[in-house]
């Protein structure tokens, strides 16, 4: 019986320390001027109030806010800096005013918001190139590619450090929507508002054959969306003057009059109904050689 006693006694004692223990108030997020914090709901509390302090000056109140018994996240944006470290208090009180738990800790605002003026340009079929107005002393940016679902079916975050910078591994001849942030290790800025931007046309399959010493037929599979095609015939060593091209809306073509027995290179390319090249295939091909000299 007095064993019992002993026990349930202990067991409260630790559960009483645990709660206690466990009171955790953290940053949830943060913008450049923005906090948000979350915490853990306490009995006995009829509101939580959290102070905010410059790191470097701790006891010059910045900010402070105060939540009611049922709240457990809220924000904190009055009078933030951005990329500024700050030291922060959240206590639990009574309505009496007694503080029943108390948690603190220390937390940068991320850097300032990039200006708007971004200009994004397709580089080829699978990646967009950013170009924008890097902000003093950020070296971390993100750049954010969604499509133009609604809600959008593909998100993608690319960590860059300056401008212009790359986004890769996008789909050919789709639209995305990117927008930029800068970090830091404390969070991110809001985004800027999103650039739309085009991937190129990506590069036809080429084929190639050389059925007599003055011709080379050139084939290429179909682009879908391709408005017509640019093919370029160069003979390996010449004046850029001398390449050949011609436009098609076909998917093959035979260029005639060639060198016997000479390489030449082939390039070939879509183009959109932009009015833009796609991304360009090339390959090479030699023509018969000449005949051998008649045996007398
Ligand atoms: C914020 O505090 C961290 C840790 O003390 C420090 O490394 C960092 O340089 C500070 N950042 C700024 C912007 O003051
Ligand atoms: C092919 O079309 C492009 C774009 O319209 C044009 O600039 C180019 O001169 C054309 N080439 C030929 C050989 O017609
Ligand atoms: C074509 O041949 C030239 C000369 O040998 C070479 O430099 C080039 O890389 C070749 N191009 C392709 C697509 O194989
Ligand atoms: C190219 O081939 C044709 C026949 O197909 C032949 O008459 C001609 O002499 C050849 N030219 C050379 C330079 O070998």
């Amino acid at each position: 019986m007095g064993f019992k006693w002993i026990l349930g006694f202990v067991l409260l004692e630790f559960s009483l320390q645990s709660a206690h223990a466990a009171f955790n108030a953290q940053v949830f997020a943060t913008t450049s001027k923005v906090i948000i914090f979350q915490w853990d709901k306490v009995a006995d509390a009829s509101s939580y109030e959290i102070t905010l302090a410059l790191k470097s000056n701790p006891s010059a109140v910045v900010a402070f806010a105060v939540f009611g018994a049922n709240i457990v996240m809220g924000s904190v944006s009055t009078g933030l800096t951005p990329n500024t470290n700050y030291s922060f208090t959240i206590e639990a009180k009574t309505s009496a005013g007694n503080v029943v738990n108390t948690d603190s800790g220390e937390h940068l605002t991320a850097p300032e918001q990039i200006d708007s003026v971004i200009t994004v340009t397709a580089k080829d079929s699978t990646t967009l190139e950013m170009e924008f107005t890097p902000k003093a002393g950020v070296s971390k940016y993100i750049i954010r590619a969604l499509d133009t679902q609604d809600p959008p079916t593909f998100i993608e975050e690319v960590e860059v450090t300056s401008s212009p910078a790359l986004v890769p591994n996008l789909q050919p001849y789709t639209d995305y929507k990117l927008s930029i942030m800068s970090a830091n290790d404390g969070g991110r800025s809001q985004p800027t508002a999103p650039v739309t931007a085009k991937t190129l046309l990506p590069p036809p399959q080429i084929q190639s054959s050389s059925p007599s010493n003055s011709t080379i037929d050139v084939s290429w599979t179909a682009v879908a969306s391709a408005q017509e095609y640019t093919v370029f015939l160069l003979k390996y060593g010449a004046s850029e003057s001398e390449k050949m091209s011609h436009n098609t809306s076909n998917t093959n073509y035979a260029f005639t009059g060639l060198d016997p027995g000479a390489l030449y290179m082939i390039e070939c390319y879509a183009w959109d109904a932009e009015g833009r090249k796609g991304e360009s295939a090339q390959t090479n091909q030699t023509t018969r050689p000449p005949a051998p000299p008649l045996s007398p």
